[in-house]
């Protein structure tokens, strides 16, 4: 395989653009460049030419202010903006797996097969009745959205190598950080602004991911119409109370109960749909993480709601530690880089 050249990770996410590059020595990963900007209202979903010329400026000031050196990077597309599903066909040769694919697709995807691109994975074969099924992990991907994203990344003058699911980019970082659950089924809660991402994946390979529309900023939202204060004073109380019946008289903790619980129903949904379809030994280990993953005590929430390990992941666990950024991280959230450090390690793994 031809070397990947050296390139930046880039998430667009809907609290912060995030940017990340490292350095490759002997197969580990040290960091090289780290940083983010604010994202302003509306600006992801804004396709006129403003929009594009917008998004492409504030690309630009982040590569600067985060002192990246590469002109490549590799971006994510959010999951929400995706179609990704585990889809059970007969074996069928090499040569019409992709047609076969195309049939089951049609029905279960909301556009034009035409409109979108493609790709799909082998995750396993079992035999029932003599006949031998397989399962494929399939993602259709908008060509209008990455187009778009081409036209952005042209207009800041850098090179886009690839494009790739949040999902696959995260559990990516997790396997790089974590190769100790690197042969098991782990489930990975990614809590961003607007939207938390569940993701099954087995033996480090992505076998189901989807999108709650339900994320930290609803958390926020719940505090500031309960306890009638304004938006900035809530965003305070949620970091500093979080979910911690402890502080506040626990009033903080019951008040975004009601959206924490939101997100709990879903995963257990998800824990279920992965016992019924996929079977195995059953999730290892639940990894939280994201920028509304370090909400106070929700680790602790979950376990007991799950009656599985809960941790907050590490990004940088197996990281060459680099004592000249260790002020830098300190002084940034890291747990909100997940997508971007996962994407920064392609070809690592
Ligand atoms: N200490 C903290 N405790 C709880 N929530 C926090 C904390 N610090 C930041 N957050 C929340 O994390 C969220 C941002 O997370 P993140 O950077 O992962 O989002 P994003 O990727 O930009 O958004 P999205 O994934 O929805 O596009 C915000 O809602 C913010 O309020
Ligand atoms: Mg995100």
């Amino acid at each position: 395989m031809a070397a990947i050249p050296v390139f930046f990770g880039l998430n667009l996410g809907h609290f912060s653009i995030k940017l990340v590059e490292i350095e490759r020595a002997n197969n580990k990963a040290k960091l090289q460049s780290i940083g983010s900007t604010p994202t302003s209202v509306g600006l992801l979903n804004n396709d006129s030419p403003t929009g594009i010329q917008t998004l492409a400026g504030e690309v630009t000031k982040a590569m600067k202010n985060s002192n990246i050196k590469s002109k490549n990077c590799v971006m994510s597309v959010p999951e929400s903006a995706v179609f990704s599903r585990l889809i059970t066909l007969p074996k069928v040769s090499d040569k019409e797996v992709g047609e076969a694919i195309q049939w089951a697709l049609k029905p279960l995807v909301p556009m034009a097969l035409e409109d979108v691109n493609i790709s799909f994975l082998e995750i396993d074969q079992k035999t029932v009745d003599g006949n031998t099924f397989s399962n494929w992990y399939v993602v259709a991907a908008p060509k209008e959205l990455i187009g778009r994203y081409q036209q952005v990344m042209e207009t800041a003058g850098v090179e886009l190598l690839a494009v790739e699911t949040e999902s696959l980019a995260i559990t990516r970082m997790i396997v790089y950080n974590y190769p100790q659950v690197a042969d098991k089924d782990i489930m990975i809660v990614d809590m961003g602004a607007e939207s938390t991402n569940v993701i099954l994946s087995r033996n480090g390979i992505v076998m189901f991911s989807q999108t709650i529309g339900t994320g930290s900023n609803a958390i926020t939202k719940v505090i500031s119409s309960d306890l009638g204060v304004d938006m900035v004073q809530a965003e305070k109380y949620k970091i500093t109370y979080g979910a911690d019946p402890a502080q506040a008289e626990g009033r903080i903790a019951k008040s975004i109960e009601p959206i924490l619980q939101i997100v709990t129903a879903e995963i257990q949904r998800t824990m279920a749909y992965y016992k019924e379809k996929i079977g195995g030994t059953g999730v290892a280990q639940v990894f939280i993480t994201g920028g509304g993953s370090d909400l106070l005590k929700y680790n602790e929430y979950l376990q007991s709601k799950l009656g599985v390990a809960v941790v907050n992941a590490n990004l940088m666990a197996n990281f060459v530690q680099d004592p000249t950024l260790a002020q830098k991280i300190q002084n940034i959230h890291l747990s909100s880089f997940n997508v971007a450090v996962g994407l920064s390690l392609k070809g690592l793994l």
